[in-house]
C-alpha cells in the first residue's frame, strides 16, 4: 500500500459526529472531491491495483460508489454498472433488501447489466456493516456473474463488515482502515 496516499486520504476525510443520527460518526468524503489532484491519485492507485486482475466490470453502489467507480472503470477501459436505490432504474431489474448501520434499504440492478462471463469488482466509498456491498454481490450473483473483489475508500473495521463479504471472495480492500 502507498503510505503517502493513505495518509493524504485519511487527512481529507472529515468526521461528522452524530450524523445522520446520534451515535454515528459520519465519514464525510466530500473534501476529497475538492482536491482533484488527490482524486486523480486515488483513481491511478486503484487502476494499478486492478489492471491485471481479470475483472470485466465495476459495479458502483449509489450514490457515493459512483464517484470513483465510474472514473476507475473508464481508466481501466471496462464497463460500469449502477447499483441503485429502489425505484430509480428504468428497465427490467433485480432487487435485494438489507439493513444499514442506520435504517434499511432495497437496492436494484438492471438484469442485463452482467452475465455469466463477468467477473465483477464491487466498489463503494465506505464499508460499514457490509449490508450494501453484500446486497450488491447477491444481485450480481443472481444474474449469473461472479464477484471477484470488493473495494472501498474507507473501511470501518470495528463493524466487521468484511465478515458478510467473505462468502463471495477474500479479495476485500480499502485504502483507509
Ligand atoms: C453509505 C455508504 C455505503 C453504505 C455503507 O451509503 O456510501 O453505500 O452506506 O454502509 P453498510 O456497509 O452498512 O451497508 P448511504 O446509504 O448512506 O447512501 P449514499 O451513498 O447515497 O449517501
Ligand atoms: N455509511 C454507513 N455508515 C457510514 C458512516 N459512518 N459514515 C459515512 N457513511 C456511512
Amino acid at each position: 500500500m502507498n503510505i503517502d496516499l493513505v495518509e493524504k486520504v485519511k487527512a481529507e476525510i472529515r468526521d461528522v459526529v452524530d450524523f445522520p443520527k446520534e451515535g454515528i460518526v459520519f465519514k464525510d468524503i466530500t473534501p476529497i472531491m475538492l482536491d482533484p489532484q488527490l482524486s486523480n491519485e486515488i483513481v491511478e492507485h486503484l487502476a494499478t491495483q486492478y489492471k491485471d486482475s481479470g475483472i470485466t466490470k465495476i459495479a458502483g453502489i449509489e450514490s457515493r460508489g459512483f464517484l470513483f467507480g465510474y472514473p476507475l472503470a473508464m481508466r481501466l477501459g471496462i464497463p460500469f454498472i449502477l447499483i441503485r436505490k429502489k425505484g430509480k432504474l428504468p428497465y427490467k431489474k433485480v432487487s435485494y433488501s438489507y439493513d444499514l448501520e442506520y435504517g434499511s434499504a432495497t437496492i436494484e440492478m438492471h438484469e442485463d447489466a452482467v452475465d455469466a462471463n463477468d467477473k465483477v469488482l464491487v466498489h463503494d466509498d465506505l464499508l460499514a456493516t457490509g449490508g450494501s456491498a453484500e446486497a450488491a454481490a447477491h444481485l450480481i450473483k443472481k444474474c449469473g456473474a461472479s464477484v471477484e473483489a470488493f473495494n472501498f475508500l474507507v473501511s470501518l473495521d470495528f463493524l466487521e463488515g468484511d465478515q458478510k463479504l467473505k462468502q463471495f471472495t477474500d479479495n476485500i480492500q480499502a485504502i483507509v482502515n
